[in-house]
């Protein structure tokens, strides 16, 4: 079983073959799955067989998938967790290996998709979406409507063994989007956030 939810009104590409699919990743199909594990080999080479799951099944992983016909044309991973922050608790979202087929780049899917996945935060009831990435991409996300916290610093990894944006060799920004008003009432620019997802999705 799987859904099959276009977000929005907007078509995903002139091609009108083109469609955005959500699954648990659990549930991503076969034929799906082995071609996103090809495009996230790609961009972050392991040399590992697919090992079936990307992420940690306690963050809940959703795949979101734009596809031609059946080919992957791009893919995230939305990741959730509560965290403390700010003296509140509150149900956040993150986006997690965001990968355009290489044959594809520039044609607008990668951020047709990271615009998708904030409309799904924003639609799951989510208090935020809230990640990180190297700095020369917070262009490209800001473009989908995701919006940076000036001085954030996003800790990975876990309370005994953190892995924060700012270590040594790092030049990361957090991007965020405060989906709702106790979000909004709180700071997150300048401070450091305990996110905390483990030891499998160390930074999402
Ligand atoms: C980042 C990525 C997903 C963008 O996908 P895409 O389908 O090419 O995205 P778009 O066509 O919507 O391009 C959007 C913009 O981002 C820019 N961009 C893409 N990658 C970039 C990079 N590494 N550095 C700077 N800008 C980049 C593009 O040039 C484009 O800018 P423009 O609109 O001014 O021309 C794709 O380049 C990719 O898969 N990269 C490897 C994996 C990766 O780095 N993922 C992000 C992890 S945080």
């Amino acid at each position: 079983m799987f859904t099959h939810r276009p977000y929005g009104r907007q078509p995903f590409s002139r091609r009108p073959t083109v469609r955005l699919l959500t699954f648990p990743e659990a549930r991503v199909p076969a034929e799906l799955r082995s071609q996103v594990w090809q495009l996230q080999e790609s961009a972050w080479p392991s040399g590992a067989p697919d090992p079936g799951l990307s992420h940690d099944p306690a963050l809940a992983p959703e795949s979101l998938l734009l596809v031609d016909g059946a080919r992957v044309l791009a893919a995230l991973d939305l990741l959730i967790k509560e965290i403390g922050h700010d003296g509140g608790r509150y149900l956040a979202r993150g986006l997690s290996c965001v990968v355009t087929d290489p044959a594809e780049r520039g044609r607008g899917h990668g951020g047709r998709l990271v615009g998708a996945a904030r409309a799904a935060v924003r639609e799951s009831g989510a208090d935020l979406g809230i990640f990180s990435c190297d700095r020369p991409l917070r262009a490209f996300y800001q473009g989908a409507g995701w919006a940076e916290l000036p001085g954030a610093v996003l800790v990975g990894g876990t309370p005994e063994d953190p892995f924060p944006t700012d270590r040594p060799g790092f030049d990361k920004v957090v991007l965020a989007d405060l989906c709702t008003e106790r979000a909004r009432s709180a700071v997150w620019a300048h401070r450091r956030i305990a996110l905390h997802p483990g030891t499998v999705d160390r930074l999402w």
